[in-house]
Parts: C-alpha cells; structure tokens; sequence
C-alpha cells in the first residue's frame, strides 16, 4: 500500500512510520518540515525494515494553503496513488481565551482544521486511484462533543471539533469514490506536544503503542466504520 503520513517527524507520526515500515511491502511518504529527522528515519527503517519503502518528503504544511503550492505536483514524482493518508500533523498551543493571540488561533485552526482539509481536497485524485482507501483524521478527546475539558486548550480543541465535522461530511460525499474517512480522537498519549502543554503529566500510553493501534486501525477499519469519531482514550487531557 501507498500510505501518506504527516507529522512523521516525532511523537505519534514518527512512531507511526516505524509501525507500518515493520509490517513490510508498503511505501510510506513521511512529512514534516524537518528533513533532518526525516532522513535519520528513512536510514532506521531502511536499514531495520528492508522490505518497505520509507520516503522522506520535507514539507512545511502550512504551505498547502497558498494557491501556488507544490506539493501535489511534487508528489506526483513519487506516486500517482494513496490508499491510506493519517492527516496527524498538528499544533497546540495552551493559552487563556481572553488573552488568546489572534495568530496562534489562525495557526491552530490552519495546521489542525485547514491544512487537512487541503490535503484531502488535493489527494482525492490520488485517493481515487487506490481500490478503497481511507482517510485517518487524527483528533482529540478536546475535540469530542460531552467529554471533559481543559482550561487554555479552546481553540485547539474547536480546531479538532471542526475536523470531526469534515470527517463526517467527507464520509458522505466520498462514499462513491470508495474513499472512507474517520477521526480517532485521541487521549493523552506520551510526546513533547503533551508534555509542553501538561508539564509534569504522565500519559497512560506511549506514543509507539498509540501508533500500533492507528497502524492497524488504518489498515482495517474502513471495513467496519466510515464517518466515525472513534474516541481512544484511558483519559481525557
Ligand atoms: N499527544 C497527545 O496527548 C495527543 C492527544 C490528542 C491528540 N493528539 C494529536 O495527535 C497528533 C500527533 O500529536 P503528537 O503528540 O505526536 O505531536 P508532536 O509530537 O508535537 O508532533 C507534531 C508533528 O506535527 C508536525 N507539524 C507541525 N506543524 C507542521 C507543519 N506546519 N508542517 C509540517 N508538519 C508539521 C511536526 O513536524 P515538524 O515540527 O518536524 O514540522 C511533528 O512531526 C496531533 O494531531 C495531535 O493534535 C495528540
């Protein structure tokens, strides 16, 4: 399988990239903007899982959102299908309401909601290729309607909710293409992202055992579920 993954340079997309490298014969293109860390994971998972394809493409998201973007047509050097695309890039950053700086809401919403509804609309030429393939919107328990929530995280967690929504749209207007697409909206899970709005809180999962439920999640799910908000979560930050 062809599988796209953002925000492959740490925590959960990093981990994510290992899962998938393991389980053999897939190509996997790994974005980010750090080309470094992306490089120092292909030459890992080349070395540890010679049977897949790990292609590390630089990117700074954010980017997507501007008319004269390149990146689809960079893409198209390295395939013309994607059965699988895990949109798991994302920001947060923990602010009072009141005092919330207009540009980091704007940021949040364009990595976390914008950006991801970009990609899909770019993709869908790629997504059509594959005989059925699925969209991951990663989101959060922030995101989720009726779960607990935390005091500075307001616009992050509006941010996932609109992503829900897509998701739920998307489901529909997509069905015949054979495209599925779900959210899992994510508990605490170990990673800097967690530890710089949480300091000092332990999340009951890492992020390598987070990254094997979604690998198997978007291998297997889209036989069961389409247009689900799946929450996966033993809390709630
Ligand atoms: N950790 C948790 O407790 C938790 C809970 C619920 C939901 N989630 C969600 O899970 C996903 C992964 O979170 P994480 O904890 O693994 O986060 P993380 O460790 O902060 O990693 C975020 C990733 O997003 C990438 N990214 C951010 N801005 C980007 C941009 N403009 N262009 C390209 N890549 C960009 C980063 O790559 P570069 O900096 O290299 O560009 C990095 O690889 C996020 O969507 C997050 O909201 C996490």
């Amino acid at each position: 399988m062809t599988i796209l993954i953002t925000g492959a340079s740490r925590g959960i997309g990093y981990e994510l990239v290992k899962q998938f490298a393991a389980a053999g014969h897939h190509k996997i293109i790994a974005v980010s903007r750090d080309s470094e860390k992306l490089n120092r994971l292909q030459t890992f998972c080349n070395r540890e899982f010679p049977d897949s394809e790990v292609v590390p493409f630089p990117f700074d998201l954010e980017n997507i959102l501007k008319p004269e973007t390149q990146f689809f047509h960079e893409l198209t050097l390295i395939t013309n299908r994607i059965d699988i695309l895990i949109n798991n890039a994302g920001y947060l950053k923990k602010s009072d309401f009141e005092t919330f700086d207009s540009a980091n809401a704007a940021k949040i919403f364009n990595i976390n909601f914008f950006v991801a509804s970009e990609l899909i609309r770019g993709l869908l030429p790629f997504l059509k290729k594959s005989e059925k393939s699925h969209i991951v919107n990663i989101g959060s328990m922030g995101g989720f309607q009726g779960s607990s929530k935390f005091a500075g995280l307001a616009y992050y967690s509006a941010s996932k909710a609109a992503l829900a929504a897509l998701t739920e749209c998307l489901a529909e207007e997509l069905k015949p293409f054979r495209i599925s697409v779900n959210m899992l909206a994510l508990g605490a899970v170990q990673t800097e992202m967690l530890a710089e709005a949480f300091p000092g809180y332990e999340a009951p999962v890492t992020a390598e055992k987070m990254a094997t439920f979604i690998a198997d999640f978007a291998l297997n799910g889209n036989h069961f579920f389409n247009g689900k908000i799946l929450p996966v979560s033993l809390s709630t930050p």
